[in-house]
């Protein structure tokens, strides 16, 4: 029911715009505002803070299909859903869920992840934006680089140094709400492709943030940031399945329609063995998709199950969508077709949320510890 519904909506409300808002580079806040009314900016979140409260594989189905349609407004849903809702639900006190959860769970608020700064991609350990207790306040100072919603957003669950010198165990998560002093929006990314999720730095100039936006323990933020990265490489892996099926759509209907030699190019045993390929490799990416899913709804173990669903799906996501392009040729390279976007869209899948290099290293550690 979950999928039918959502795969409607999107076919009929999303897809018709996706290519008008890659090209236009345009934040899709329709598209938002419409997913909220349908109560989709919340589906795994409990309805007691105002979510839809469904199962965690509900909402890796809803990412699937708005990703299928729009790559944009799919990262902007699972950035929100599986790094922003999440944090609240499962880090937050009764007062932070009641002031923030809330609204983000209804979609009245947009939620972003601020881990990554220039010197701090793959290894947040590392991260040296600073905030020091003052008089009830935190005093952040820095900036973080590549941030998902940056300036759409309205609360940023930020990792700050709150002890220097101590590695990952000197890391505090905190809440910055989108109006805080001292806290601006800095350059804006100009991407290869989700041209409508806004990608921006943050600058953090004595920001002062409230003592009582502290999520969890001072100085075990990073275990909040590992422990939401899981969940959200889900998303991820969702996103990516989510395009490699669009592109896969469009290259079999194109390919019946396409006549060469004197038939349709699907009659092409060299075609055929191509969406074979890809439709082999789009099913073992939802397998595994799902399996994650429903491990983390079950209650079991899922970082490596998570990380290699990410790195499965994401990589079918480069594979189908660049097959897809050539499947239509001359065709596909042209804006005319979606599937130069999708291409240029599932890049990104491979390198957020943890590189796919960085994925083979949580699967080794998991199978070795
Ligand atoms: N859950 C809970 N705790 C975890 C954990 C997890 N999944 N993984 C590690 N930890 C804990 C460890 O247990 C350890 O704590 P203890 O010593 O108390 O046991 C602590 O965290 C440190 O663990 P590691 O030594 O493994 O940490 P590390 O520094 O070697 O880093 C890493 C591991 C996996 C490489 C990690 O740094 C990582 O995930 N890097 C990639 C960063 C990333 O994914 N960034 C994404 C940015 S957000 C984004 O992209 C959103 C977007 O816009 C789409």
């Amino acid at each position: 029911m979950m999928r039918d519904m959502v795969r409607k909506f999107a076919q009929n409300e999303i897809a018709p715009r996706a290519a008008e808002i890659d090209r236009t580079h345009r934040f899709p806040r329709e598209n938002l505002e419409k997913m909220a009314a349908l109560g989709l900016m919340g589906v795994p979140i409990p309805e007691e803070w105002g979510g839809a409260g469904c199962d965690f594989l509900s909402y890796i189905i809803t990412v699937e299909e708005i990703s299928r349609a729009c790559a944009s407004t799919g990262v902007i849903l699972a950035v929100h859903t599986s790094l922003g809702c999440f944090s609240t639900l499962y880090f937050g006190t009764e007062e932070q869920k009641k002031r923030y959860l809330t609204k983000l769970a209804t979609g009245e608020y947009l939620g972003a992840f601020a881990l990554t700064e220039a010197n701090a991609g793959s290894d947040p350990a590392n991260l040296s934006t600073t905030a020091r207790l003052e008089g009830g306040c935190y005093i952040v100072n820095g900036s973080k680089i590549f941030i998902t919603s940056g300036g759409e957003a309205d609360v940023y669950v930020t990792f700050v140094r709150t002890a220097p010198g101590r590695g990952y165990q000197g890391i505090t998560c905190l809440l910055v709400d989108r109006d805080t002093p001292g806290f601006t929006i800095g350059k804006k990314e100009e991407k290869m492709g989700l041209h409508g999720s806004a990608t921006t730095e943050l600058i953090f100039d004595n920001a002062r943030v409230p003592e009582e936006n502290r999520l969890g323990v001072e100085n075990e933020g990073f275990k909040v940031a590992m422990a939401l990265l899981d969940g959200g490489r889900i998303g991820i892996g969702a996103q990516g399945l989510g395009i490699a099926r669009a592109a896969l759509d469009a290259a079999l209907d194109y390919a019946k329609q396409r006549v060469q030699f004197g038939r349709p190019i699907a009659e092409h045993q060299a075609v055929q063995f191509m969406l074979a390929d890809m439709a082999t490799r789009v099913d073992a990416a939802r397998l595994l998709v799902y399996r994650a899913a429903r491990r983390r709804d079950m209650g079991l173990s899922y970082t490596k199950e998570a990380s290699m669903a990410k790195l499965y799906a994401t990589d079918t996501a480069m594979q189908v969508t660049t097959d897809a392009v050539q499947i239509l040729g001359g065709y596909g390279y042209c804006q005319e077709y979606p599937v130069e976007r999708y291409m240029r869209d599932a890049k990104i899948t491979q390198i957020y949320e943890g590189t796919n290099q960085i994925q083979r290293l949580v699967i080794a550690k998991q199978l070795l510890k």
